[in-house]
C-alpha cells in the first residue's frame, strides 16, 4: 500500500437482509490531500459505503483500510483518525453545544488548552460562538449541523468523511466548509464525502467515483472524467449508459 493512502476499500460489498446488494465490488482509493466526491441516484448505496467506511454498518465482503489500519480488525484505531458527518446528525439535544464539544473532547482525549483554541476557531468560523451555551434543542437544522462539523474537526481528523453535508448549510458555512476541506487537504488529511450538488463538487473535488444500483461505473481525477465537459453533463451522460 502507497504510503499516502488513507482510505483504501477493497471489494467491498453489502446486503441488506435477502435483498439485492445495495453494494457490489466496490474498490476506491483517497490519497492524503484528495478531495474525493462520491455522486449517484438515490439509492445509489453512498450512504451504505460511507457508513461501513466510519464503522457504523457491518459489512459481508472486502475489506476497508484506513492509514492501513482495518476497520474490522481495528476499528478503535480507525475511529481516532476518522471524522464523521451522517447526512441527519443525531445530537444529545439535551446539551448545550459547548457541553456536546467538550463530550466529544473528552472522548477523543483532547487536553484543555487545544480543545478551547479549536472550539473557538471553527466556532467563530461558523459564526455560532454565540449559541454554544443554549441547548441544542433549540438549535435549526443548519446549527446543528455546524457542531456536529466542528465536533468532527477538533480531533483534527485524517480523514473526514461527509454524507451529504451541503444540504441544509446557509451559503456562507459552506463556503467555510469547503474551505476547511482544503485547508485539511493541504496538511495532509483527505476528505471524501457524497453529494448530489454537482456544480459544488465539480470546483471542488480533485477525484470523483460515480455509484450506480451499487456498482462504481465511473471513476477517476475531475480532468479525466470530464475532459472539458461539465461534470453535470458526463454524469447523466455515464448514468444513461451503463
Ligand atoms: N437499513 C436499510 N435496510 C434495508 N435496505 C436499506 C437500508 N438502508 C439502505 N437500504 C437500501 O440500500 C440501497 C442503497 O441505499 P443508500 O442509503 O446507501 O443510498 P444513497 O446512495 O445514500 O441514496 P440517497 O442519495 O438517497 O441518500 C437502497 O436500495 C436502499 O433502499
Ligand atoms: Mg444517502
Amino acid at each position: 500500500m502507497g504510503q499516502n493512502v488513507v482510505l483504501d476499500i477493497k471489494h467491498y460489498s453489502k446486503s441488506y437482509g435477502a435483498s439485492k446488494k445495495a453494494a457490489n465490488d466496490i474498490n476506491l482509493t483517497v490519497e492524503s490531500g484528495d478531495i474525493y466526491g462520491f455522486i449517484g441516484h438515490n439509492g445509489a448505496g453512498k450512504s451504505t459505503t460511507i457508513r461501513a467506511v466510519v464503522g457504523v454498518l457491518d459489512f459481508d465482503e472486502g475489506e476497508i483500510f484506513i492509514d492501513g489500519h482495518s476497520v474490522k480488525d481495528e476499528p478503535l484505531e480507525c475511529k481516532k483518525l476518522t471524522a464523521y458527518i451522517p447526512d441527519n446528525p443525531d445530537l444529545y439535544e439535551n446539551l448545550t453545544g459547548i457541553q456536546y464539544l467538550n463530550f466529544i473532547a473528552d472522548v477523543f482525549e483532547i487536553d484543555e488548552e487545544k480543545r478551547q483554541t479549536l472550539i473557538k476557531k471553527y466556532a467563530d468560523m461558523f459564526e455560532i460562538t454565540d449559541s454554544l451555551g443554549d441547548l441544542i434543542s433549540s438549535y435549526s437544522h443548519g446549527m446543528k449541523q455546524k457542531v456536529a462539523i466542528i465536533s468532527a474537526l477538533i480531533h483534527e481528523p485524517k480523514l473526514m468523511v461527509l454524507d451529504e453535508p451541503f444540504v441544509g448549510l446557509d451559503p456562507k458555512a459552506s463556503f467555510t466548509l469547503k474551505q476547511i476541506m482544503h485547508d485539511m487537504c493541504e496538511n495532509g488529511a483527505a476528505v471524501f464525502f457524497s453529494t448530489h450538488v454537482l456544480d459544488v463538487a465539480e470546483k471542488l473535488c480533485n477525484k470523483i467515483a460515480i455509484i450506480k444500483n451499487g456498482e462504481i461505473i465511473e471513476k477517476g481525477t475531475m480532468e479525466e472524467l470530464t475532459q472539458g465537459q461539465s461534470l453535470e453533463s458526463v454524469f447523466l451522460e455515464v448514468e444513461d449508459e451503463k
